[in-house]
């Protein structure tokens, strides 16, 4: 699987490591579009290029790391096609997936330990969408997208 992922100064250190991880565990092809230490950035700057990637199909599913995983859930859902969420647990990780489709995760690099946000993100990774009544209910969000 093919994921892009980013960070702002308050997600840097468990990116660099879910890199790592994503790679070594999961077996994954990793685009890191940055941060590349732990001095003040924007999350936006970082949210919009992975969100792009993932809209493009450049990227296959999106992971964005900051603080709370708030501000970069709110820049990357600006993206046309893109379904994006703050997610703090593997139910909602597997919920996000299955009923909503979503395909870039956005992560507490200061309140989830890493062993949390890794278990968030293999079943971010391995669940599929259930489609059937739920696919209604995503297509009316891309039907939001297009009234822009
Ligand atoms: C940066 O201090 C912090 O605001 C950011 O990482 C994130 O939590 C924003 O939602």
């Amino acid at each position: 699987m093919r994921v892009a992922i980013a960070s702002d100064h308050g997600g840097f250190e468990q990116k660099e490591q879910l890199v790592t991880y994503l790679k070594d565990e999961l077996g994954c092809e990793v685009t890191d579009f940055g941060t590349t230490s732990e001095e003040s950035v924007d999350y936006p700057d970082y949210a919009e290029p992975v969100a792009r990637a993932v809209a493009s199909g450049e990227a296959d599913r999106g992971i964005l790391v900051c603080g709370t995983g708030i501000g970069m859930a709110l820049a990357a859902d600006k993206v046309p096609g893109v379904r994006a969420s703050s997610i703090t647990r593997p139910d909602f990780a597997q919920l996000f997936r299955q009923h909503n489709n979503g395909n870039v995760i956005c992560l507490s690099g200061r309140f989830i330990t890493l062993e949390e946000n890794e278990e968030i993100v293999k079943v971010f990774l391995t669940t599929e969408f259930e489609g059937g009544r739920h696919a209604q209910r995503v297509a009316k969000i891309a039907k939001l997208d297009e009234a822009k």
